[in-house]
C-alpha cells in the first residue's frame, strides 16, 4: 500500500492557505483530472479501442484533425461543463469559444486547453500529452466572450499539463512552483511523486526541429551552430540534440534534467510568427517553467507579459534552462 499525497489531497491544503477560498478551484480541478484520467486510458487502449488514425477535417489552424484530436476534445468539454465552475471553455481544436450549455450553471473561472499535443506521435506510439491553462472570468457567471480570453499569461490562476508517456503524470503550478503527480492505476489516483520541481539553470541539450533550419533568424542559427561545433567551439562543450515533436514531452524531459526547447520566430510562413498556440501551449508551459526557475520567451519578450490579439494566435517559443535561454536571449539583442 502507498503512503503518498494524493493530488486532490495536496490541493486541498494548498488552497487552505488561501483567504476566502471557496472549494470552487479545487473540484474543477477534479473534473480536469476525470478528464485527463479518460483521455490515458483511450490513449493507452489505442488500436484495441479503434481510436487510432486520421479524419478527414482540419482544424482551425489548417491541420488535419486525428481521431483522437476530437475525441479527447469532446472529454475535456463533457468533463468540465456540467458543474458550475466555468463561464466558457476554448481548444485548439474548436474554432470559437465554447459555451456552457443553458442547462448548466455558470461559474467564475475560464479554461483554455490543447486536449492532444504532439498528436503526429499517437499512430507510433510515441509520448502525447494535454495541456491546460485556467483563468479567472472578468466578470463571473456570465457567459464568456472571446475578449474574455485574451488576458496575458501572467493572469493564470493554474496551469497543467498531463504526459501520457511511459506511466502517466500530471504536472501542475499554481503560482506556488511546481509539482508533479503518477497515475496509480490500481487505485485510480495521481500521487504526489516529484515534488517542487526545478529545472536546471545549465544543460548541455537542445530541442529544436532542424529541418526549418533555413528558415530561422540569425540569433538562432548563430546559437544552434555554436552547440554544434561543441567542445571545439566557442561553447567549449558538447551538446545532444533531441527533439520528440510533443511539446509535453519536450518540456517534462527539461524539467526533469535540464534542457532549452525552441520553436522559434521563422520565415517559413509570413502569416505565422511561430508554430506553437500562445493561449493553448506557450502560455499554460511558459508559467510552469517559470515557476520551476527556468526563463520562457519569444527571443524579444517574455511570453508571458504578451497581451493575446486572438484566441488562436502563434508565438515563437523559447524555453528551458536559465543560463542557456540567456544566452540565446543575448545573441537576440545583439541582432
Ligand atoms: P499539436 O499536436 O497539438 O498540433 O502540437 C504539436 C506541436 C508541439 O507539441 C511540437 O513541439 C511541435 O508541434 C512539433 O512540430 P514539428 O511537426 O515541426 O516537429
Ligand atoms: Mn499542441
Ligand atoms: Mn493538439
Amino acid at each position: 500500500m502507498h503512503t503518498g499525497t494524493t493530488l486532490t489531497q495536496f490541493i486541498i491544503e494548498e488552497q487552505r492557505h488561501i483567504a476566502g477560498a471557496t472549494g470552487d478551484f479545487t473540484a474543477l480541478l477534479n473534473d480536469v483530472v476525470t478528464a485527463i484520467k479518460t483521455i490515458s486510458n483511450a490513449v493507452n487502449k489505442g488500436a484495441l479501442i479503434g481510436v487510432m488514425g486520421a479524419l478527414e477535417t482540419e482544424n482551425v489552424q489548417g491541420e488535419t484533425q486525428k481521431k483522437l484530436d476530437v475525441i479527447t476534445n469532446e472529454m475535456m468539454i463533457r468533463s468540465n461543463e456540467w458543474a458550475g465552475h466555468l463561464a466558457g471553455m476554448a481548444s485548439e481544436e474548436m474554432d470559437a469559444v465554447y459555451p456552457i450549455p443553458t442547462k448548466y450553471p455558470l461559474g467564475k473561472y475560464l479554461m483554455v486547453f490543447d486536449p492532444l499535443d504532439g498528436s503526429s506521435n499517437v499512430d507510433i506510439n510515441i509520448s502525447v500529452g494535454t495541456i491546460f491553462s485556467i483563468l479567472r472570468a472578468p466578470v463571473p457567471n456570465r457567459a464568456a466572450a472571446e475578449a474574455d480570453f485574451l488576458q496575458p499569461g501572467v493572469k493564470q490562476v493554474c496551469a497543467g499539463y498531463a504526459l501520457y508517456g511511459s506511466s502517466t503524470m500530471l504536472v501542475l503550478t499554481t503560482g506556488h512552483g511546481v509539482n508533479g503527480f503518477t497515475l496509480d492505476r490500481d487505485i485510480g489516483e495521481f500521487i504526489l511523486t516529484h515534488p517542487a520541481m526545478k529545472i536546471p539553470a545549465d544543460t548541455k541539450e537542445f530541442a529544436i526541429n532542424a529541418s526549418n533550419q533555413r528558415f530561422w533568424e540569425a540569433p538562432v542559427q548563430r546559437y544552434v551552430a555554436e552547440c554544434l561545433e561543441g567542445s571545439t567551439g566557442p561553447r567549449g562543450r558538447d551538446f545532444n540534440m533531441r527533439w520528440v515533436a510533443s511539446m509535453v514531452a519536450e518540456v517534462h524531459r527539461i524539467l526533469t534534467r535540464g534542457g532549452i526547447f525552441m520553436y522559434p520566430r521563422d520565415t517559413k510562413d509570413a502569416s505565422k510568427p511561430g508554430k506553437l498556440r500562445l493561449l493553448y501551449e506557450a502560455n499554460p508551459m511558459s508559467f510552469i517553467v517559470e515557476q520551476a526557475g527556468g526563463v520562457s520567451s519569444t527571443g524579444y519578450e517574455r511570453i508571458l507579459d504578451m497581451t493575446p490579439e486572438n484566441l488562436h494566435q502563434r508565438v515563437p517559443v523559447i524555453l528551458g534552462s536559465k543560463n542557456e535561454v540567456e544566452v540565446v536571449l543575448g545573441y537576440h539583442r545583439e541582432g
